[in-house]
């Protein structure tokens, strides 16, 4: 049975993924500065989310009160084309105006243990977040959450060694920490994500199901059938 709270969207088009998912984003970011004056949003790595970036870019937006931080790292140094932090800066937040210090990259060029200890240093003072982007694996993954790979989930940032995807070092934000937020987009496109999919909706148990915010999730997809 599927899992309650969760919501998959079927979408018409990548182009309709990309637009709904950005409005989304923005619907979300103008309620939580209007209510509480910041908006702080996780962005998910891999390739799915570069276009919606691109397309947060061209916004008319009053970017001073936006908070970025991400929901994993690969443990390269920081100009490595894999890492997903320059993958945004170069799409994205190179062209924006989001102030440096609002920007919460993941030290993960320290390495697994030292970048995870960091970041979770920078993530305590920060509180619910306003919205989690979130991709899916072939196998289920997401973040840097893999089958299992058991993480410390008392912690808000865990070292991830052996992943599958390459490259085998990462850190991710736990599930616990991931799940401390109001909003959860899933983007998830492609054929190849069928399989997972039909896990997440029959109630097997993926890391994607992890991750179940009180407010539940919202799974955009394009490329996988939902009947
Ligand atoms: C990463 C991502 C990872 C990604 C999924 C889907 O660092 O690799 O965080 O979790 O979101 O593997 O990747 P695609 O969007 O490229 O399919």
């Amino acid at each position: 049975m599927q899992p309650k709270n969760t919501h998959f969207k079927h979408c018409s088009s990548i182009e309709a993924l990309r637009h709904e998912v950005c409005d989304a984003i923005v619907k979300s970011a103008n309620e939580a500065i209007a209510q509480r004056g910041q908006f702080s949003i996780v962005l998910a790595g891999g390739n799915t989310p570069r276009a919606i970036y691109r397309l947060l870019r061209d916004l008319p937006m009053d970017w001073t009160n936006w908070h970025i931080y991400h929901g994993d790292e690969r443990c390269l140094p920081r100009e490595h084309e894999d890492r997903n932090s320059l993958m945004v800066e170069q799409v994205w937040l190179h062209y924006v105006g989001i102030p440096a210090n609002q920007i919460h990259d993941i030290p993960a060029e320290l390495g697994p243990i030292a970048g995870a200890k960091a970041y979770a240093e920078t993530l305590a003072g920060v509180p619910t977040f306003d919205m989690v982007l979130l991709g899916l694996g072939e196998d289920g993954h997401t973040a840097s959450l893999f089958p299992n790979h058991t993480v410390d989930n008392s912690a808000d940032a865990v070292p991830v060694f052996n992943s599958p995807k390459p490259p085998p070092e990462r850190i991710s934000i736990s599930q616990n920490r991931l799940n401390d937020t109001r909003e959860v987009i899933f983007l998830v496109t492609g054929v190849g994500k069928q399989q997972a999919v039909d896990q997440w909706r029959s109630g097997v148990a993926i890391p994607a199901t992890l991750i179940l915010p009180k407010n539940g999730v919202d799974v955009y997809c394009y490329e996988v059938v939902l009947d």
